[in-house]
């Protein structure tokens, strides 16, 4: 059986320096030739690992993976399960912020607590909690 179970917030040893850090490196990587918007992103979870992923575009453009959904696959392949921050970093005047559907799925392994990061290359632009981007969720613990 999962567990479900929120993790805490804990602050990492080096703030949070390294998860941009890897969120930021992750976005040289993206393979975005069709939008050319290049996004990279980082999740830490409740042992202190940190697991990137950029987006990787398609030529069917719908069937296109973004950095989030990217770097939550690699976190799970390394046996992660509880998400207490993503950063995410892409480029341009507004704030990258996390797609919907992104938000559900950073949901699926964090809570309303979990930290989402909004950075620029330059760095970090704005804080939110996963509350904040996705209300009243629907989580794991509504099917029980
Ligand atoms: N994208 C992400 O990877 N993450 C976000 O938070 C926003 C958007 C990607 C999807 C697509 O490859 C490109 O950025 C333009 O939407």
């Amino acid at each position: 059986m999962a567990d479900h179970t929120p993790a805490p917030r804990r602050a990492a040893p080096d703030g949070d320096a390294g998860i941009i850090a890897a969120a930021t490196a992750a976005r040289d990587l993206a393979y975005a030739p069709y939008s050319r918007f290049l996004v990279g992103a980082a999740v830490r979870t409740d042992d202190g690992a940190v697991h990137a992923g950029c987006n990787v575009e398609n030529a069917a453009y719908p069937e296109g993976i973004c950095a989030e959904a990217s770097a939550l696959a690699a976190m799970v392949m390394a046996g992660g399960r509880r998400v207490t921050e993503v950063a995410v970093v892409g480029a341009g005047d507004q704030l990258c912020t996390p797609c919907g559907g992104c938000r559900q799925k950073i949901r699926e392994f964090g809570g309303a607590g979990t930290r989402v990061l909004v950075c620029g290359p330059e760095g970090l632009r704005k804080e939110f909690t996963l509350g904040e981007l996705l209300p009243e969720s629907f989580g794991p613990d509504n099917l029980a």
